[in-house]
């Protein structure tokens, strides 16, 4: 018998959700962000339930052979381009796209021709400065590319820092510099985040890179996902394993942090900090019991946490508790325990491979 803790993903809302990025980017193809493990749910389970999407953004070529070896046979795109010269083989053996981000990665590919082309996407830095040639290297590099028969360039693209923040500039003028740098050329293009589909339709272009929305995730810290009809893909769920009744100044937990104020129901949950549950999660943070809302209490330990039963008399060993998803938005979680969304789904990630249970509900809707 294995731990109750479980990760449920429900594709259907998955495909709900790839419905409204079409429906808001019609003339786009879409690029499926499922790097770090699909954000933490499971690249597989993800990826084959992804079957109306163009292609795939993974961050390294070991994600891109999982994806190949499970049968994936869309466009796959090593986001963040090669390590090292040993990984170029697998280009042409996979038929993966890579993304050249920078000078060595350029002549890396420039000095090994291959027998035969594989696609390119040539990425400009327009102020993010993280990963990106600057647009004054963009015709050297271009003269570099025309001079490789075996390199072809599929897509220029670059990435935003701040769509996030309805008041804030530099969306506008990376997208200003981006068009600057390319204006003489005509190949495709791709610039959106999930932040930039929502807020800045004029950063369509050919190929939409969404994220966060495609797992029903809002990413506007002032948003909820339900404001643009996205659904949760991911609910993290457990069971309550022990019931206690405390006396008004019982102490709950390491370091006896949380005392209780009356007489109550206390339910320990198969969950925490070892599974992805944040350990800085604070008392008060909510949780369903029940479909119920409770509240954490005291410190969250590694494979456990405590919530207040006051407001579920009837609660008892076994009844399901959700942390986050259906019912409960991750949003409501990461605001109140001063968390990243990105990190809370990602950080689902460790152990995976021993404790998770993928249940895939509503697949066949
Ligand atoms: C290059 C690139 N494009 C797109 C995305 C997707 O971003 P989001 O999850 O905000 O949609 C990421 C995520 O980190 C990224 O690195």
């Amino acid at each position: 018998m294995s731990r109750p803790f479980t990760v449920e993903l429900d594709l259907a809302a998955l495909r709900y959700n790839v419905k409204q990025i079409r429906d808001i980017a019609p003339q786009s193809k879409i690029l499926a962000m499922v790097k770090a493990n699909a954000y933490g749910h499971g690249l597989i389970s993800i990826a084959k339930a992804l079957t109306d999407v163009e292609g795939f953004g993974v961050s390294c070529s070991e994600e891109a052979l999982y994806l190949r070896q499970a049968g994936l046979t869309q466009r796959i795109v090593l986001m963040e381009g090669l390590f090292s010269k040993d990984e170029i083989p697998l280009l042409t053996d996979y038929a993966l796209d890579t993304v050249i981000h920078d000078r060595n990665q350029l002549n890396l590919l420039s000095e090994h021709p291959l027998p035969y082309p594989i696609n390119v996407w040539l990425k400009i830095n327009t102020g993010m400065n993280r990963l990106g040639l600057s647009p004054d290297d963009f015709s050297a590099a271009l003269k570099q590319l025309d001079r490789c028969p075996w390199l072809k360039i599929t897509c220029v693209m670059t990435h935003f820092s701040s769509a996030d923040k309805s008041q804030d500039t530099t969306t506008q003028c990376q997208i200003k510099l981006f068009e600057q740098t390319i204006k003489k050329y005509s190949f495709p293009t791709s610039l959106a985040n999930s932040a930039a589909i929502l807020a800045h339709p004029k950063a369509h272009a050919d190929w939409v890179r969404p994220g966060l929305m495609l797992y029903g995730v809002s990413p506007f810290s002032d948003s909820s996902a339900a404001q643009f009809s996205l659904k949760p893909v991911m609910t993290l769920k457990s069971e309550i394993i022990s019931i206690h009744l405390l006396d008004s100044g019982d102490r709950v937990g390491y370091g006896g942090k949380w005392i209780a104020p009356k007489p109550l129901r206390v339910g320990i949950v198969a969950i925490g900090y070892g599974d992805g549950y944040p350990h800085r999660a604070e008392s008060g943070t909510p949780i369903l019991v029940n479909d119920k809302l409770c509240e954490l209490i005291g410190q969250v330990s590694m494979d456990m946490l405590a919530v207040n039963l006051s407001n579920q008399q009837d609660a008892k060993i076994g009844d399901p508790v959700v942390l986050w998803g259906t019912g409960l938005p991750i949003e409501q979680v990461a605001e109140s325990t001063s968390s990243f969304r990105f990190e809370l789904l990602c950080g689902i990630n460790r152990g995976q491979l021993v404790r998770t249970r993928i249940e895939e509900i509503n697949d066949a809707k």
